[in-house]
């Protein structure tokens, strides 16, 4: 039995009402985990983080397939701003494609992300993805979501103020680098011309197993430090 059954009864659930009535408790919250019912960081303290970071792996485990999915799913209703089609099926159509030509898991999955920032964050859009997957694909795969954007200028041609062939011309500083040729492949045949409506792109429901298994094989859960694991 503890000695401060006040600490246990706030990390417990259905804490109690003003009234000593339970309140009703969210769905949203599992009833085998238990919660911190303090409601400040600044009064958390050693036994609060020890019980956040006992349900912190299995958490992301469970659900951070789920939600980056559910981030993909947001636009799926979106309208394009003059694209033929809109960017959650552009993604859908990348990854169709690198399906098609017999891609691994994490080509899949790589193709699949690699626009999700692209309205909601576009001038960062290839860092956005790269964050996103840092802990679950290979550095490859990094890479090319970081240069992608640059990678492409070649291929957008006339191009409102594009004049400076340095800038136009800016990956080829990058030749002969190990992942130069991924980069290039992955911009010719499974970038620029995922845009087509007349390809049946395969649905998201196909590719959520194949996210998931990427997601789970990952060696270890992001922000492992100490700092990062708070709000
Ligand atoms: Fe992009
Ligand atoms: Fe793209």
């Amino acid at each position: 039995m503890s000695e401060n059954p006040e600490k246990d009864k706030r990390k417990t659930g259905d804490p109690p009402g003003r009234s000593g009535e339970p309140v009703g408790r969210s769905p949203l919250l599992r009833r085998d985990w238990g919660y911190v019912e303090i409601f400040n960081l600044d009064d958390f303290r050693r036994d609060d983080w020890a019980l956040l970071n006992s349900q912190r792996d299995d958490y992301l485990r469970d659900q951070r397939h789920i939600q980056a999915l559910d981030l993909l799913r947001a636009s799926r209703n979106a309208p394009s701003f003059g694209y033929a089609i809109n960017n959650y099926e552009h993604c859908l159509q990348t990854a169709t494609l690198l399906h098609r030509d017999g891609y691994d898991d994490e080509s899949i999955v790589t193709g699949l992300f690699h626009d999700v920032g692209f309205i909601v964050c576009p001038d960062e859009h290839g860092q956005f993805a790269a964050n996103l997957l840092r802990s679950v694909v290979s550095e490859k795969q990094i890479w090319m979501l970081e240069h992608h954007e640059i990678f492409q200028r070649i291929h957008l041609h006339e191009y409102p103020d594009w004049n400076e062939q340095n800038f136009i011309r800016e990956r080829d500083q990058w030749r002969g680098h190990e992942y130069f040729e991924w980069t290039e492949t992955f911009v010719e045949k499974y970038d620029i011309v995922a845009i087509d409506p007349n390809v049946e792109n395969l649905p998201i429901e196909f590719f959520e197993p194949i996210v998931q298994r990427v997601f789970s094989s990952a060696s270890e859960t992001p922000s492992s430090t100490p700092s990062a694991r708070t709000p």
